[in-house]
């Protein structure tokens, strides 16, 4: 397996397979497809045979959620100041690969590259799907240390407002998110 960096061809699969597998919605594989000049973006894939097999992207500089929610970016805007921060932005591993350590692999990059463009604080958005599974919740420890955590139920509920949808529950979505601010 390899590691690297990701480039603009990319773009165009990470969309594709965030669309599919994170949030359903038109929205999304435009938005992905926008940071195609990978301005303030930024990600490391997994590669086998050429095929890319898992992602983990990042916005730099920015406080970002799948949808706005202005009180949680207030908190986290006045705990770090104008201090660096980068957001996780979408992480994935074809499911054929999944339990071997790849997402680890690719959050510990992240890390390392996170910490090479300045950034003082790591921003994690970890879905919890409606039996309170949270897929990420192992793999964002990787991201640093956690200095404030906040699980919010039905985090997604306003989805089907922004044109976008859950992939487990459709418009009607009642998974939660676990939001953590990492020390990077
Ligand atoms: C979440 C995901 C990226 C994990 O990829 P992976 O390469 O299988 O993860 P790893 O092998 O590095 O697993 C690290 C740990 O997380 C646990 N884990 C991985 N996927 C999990 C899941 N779906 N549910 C619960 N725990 C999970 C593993 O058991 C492992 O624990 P261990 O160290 O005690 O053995 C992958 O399942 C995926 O793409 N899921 C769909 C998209 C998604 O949910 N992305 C995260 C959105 S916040």
């Amino acid at each position: 397996m390899q590691y690297c960096e990701i480039c603009s061809d990319d773009i165009e699969t990470i969309a594709v397979l965030s669309e599919r597998h994170l949030t359903h919605g038109e929205k999304i594989i435009k938005d992905i497809n926008s940071r195609k000049d990978l301005k303030d973006y930024f990600g490391v894939k997994a590669v086998e045979d050429g095929e890319i097999v898992g992602f983990y992207t990042c916005i730099e500089g920015r406080i970002e959620f799948t949808l706005p929610h202005p009180e949680m970016y207030r908190i986290i805007r006045e705990m770090i100041g104008d201090e660096k921060i980068i957001t996780g932005d979408t992480l994935y591993v074809n499911p054929a690969y999944r339990g071997r350590g790849i997402a680890s692999e690719l959050a510990r990059h992240i890390t390392v590259m996170s910490r090479e463009r300045g950034g003082k604080y790591f921003l994690t958005e970890a879905w919890i799907h409606p039996d309170g599974i949270i897929p990420a919740k192992k793999i964002v420890p990787f991201n640093g240390d956690v200095i404030y955590e906040k699980t919010i139920p039905r985090f997604y509920s306003d989805l089907y407002k922004y044109g976008m949808e859950c992939p487990i529950c459709g418009k009607n979505c009642v998974c939660g998110a676990q939001i953590e601010l990492h020390r990077l």
